[in-house]
């Protein structure tokens, strides 16, 4: 039997209006077309589909079984064609990530580890601070983000998939480095390299410390988790900073984490994007991947008081 699928479809359309004059105002096709590919379906079939009695069109009994063959021969192409389309969307396409500055420690790496289990995947990997994370987010210029909790005032949906502990760190020669619960009201009075006004850091600790009914007094403003790492080194002051950008210099002995009341600041790692938006197959895979795997890819011994 020479069945095509075009053929199958003119012949549903057909069926669902029960007038070819519907059917091909629904399939874009003119009336004669449509007419054609049935006449074909019936010579191959060697039975007519339809009879007409008066203006109205029926099924005639081979019309009914050649209905329910139809349907399922169409149902599975259908679920073939879906099938095929997820797997394709797994091979190949294209992921714009935005990441704040602090989650890049490890999003970078766990970006490497997706791309090599998924091949032929690009991806653009936008790393800024929190607020114009947030800004690409609104825009809708981005698949996923990567930050700290996002306000509850943005239509986002979010998934806490890690803890992100704030640590307050000094030079291994500082005087305060060999301190044990070192109070709060110690440790401002120190000077304090500071991230720039729109970092989640500087929210996080901001409201840590007025929490606590403090603030800090003598600052120094840096606009990069690199630069307040060099200064504090540098002995220019202490800091307060994602356990997760320190790993390298607590290995090396360059920075101490001090132990100090109340700390580390508890805060969480999200994967978030727009709550309206249809995530493709990727992005949502990619989200899956982050939950699961992002721990691996950092460090995590906190010192706690
Ligand atoms: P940041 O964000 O890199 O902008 O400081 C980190 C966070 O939100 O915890």
């Amino acid at each position: 039997m020479n069945i095509t699928l075009r053929q199958l479809r003119v012949f549903e359309a057909v069926v669902k209006h029960m007038s070819y004059t519907r059917a091909s105002e629904e399939l874009h096709l003119t009336q004669p077309a449509v007419s054609m590919q049935i006449r074909q379906l019936e010579d191959t079939v060697g039975m007519p589909l339809f009879e007409q009695l008066g203006k109205r069109i029926y099924l005639t009994e081979a019309g009914n079984e050649m209905l329910r063959y139809g349907k399922r021969i169409l149902h599975e192409v259908n679920e073939a064609d879906t099938v095929f389309n997820e797997m394709r969307g797994l091979h190949r396409g294209h992921l714009d990530i935005a990441v704040v500055t602090t989650a890049n420690a490890f999003s970078s790496k766990v970006l490497a580890a997706f791309l090599k289990k998924y091949e032929n995947i690009s991806a653009n990997l936008m790393v800024e601070n929190r607020v114009k994370v947030l800004e690409h987010l609104q825009k809708n210029a981005i698949d996923l983000a990567v930050m700290g909790k996002p306000p509850a005032s943005m239509d986002l949906t979010f998934q806490s998939f890690m803890e992100n502990p704030l640590v307050a760190v000094a030079s291994p020669d500082h005087p305060l480095s060999t301190e044990k619960k070192i109070p709060l009201t110690s440790l401002i009075k120190y000077t304090f390299l500071v991230r720039e006004a729109g970092s989640g850091t500087r929210i996080a600790m901001e409201r840590f410390l007025s929490g606590h009914g403090l603030r800090i007094h003598s600052e120094v403003e840096m606009s990069s988790n690199e630069a307040i790492k060099e200064g504090v080194q540098a002995g220019l002051g202490l800091a307060i900073v994602s356990m997760h950008t320190i790993l390298l210099e607590l290995e090396t002995h360059r920075l101490e984490v001090l132990d100090v009341e109340n700390m580390p600041i508890k805060r969480n790692w999200y994967v978030v994007h727009r709550k309206e938006k249809r995530l493709s197959q990727l992005a949502q895979t990619f989200s899956d991947f982050l939950i699961s795997d992002a721990s691996q890819y950092v460090f995590h011994p906190v010192r706690t008081s």
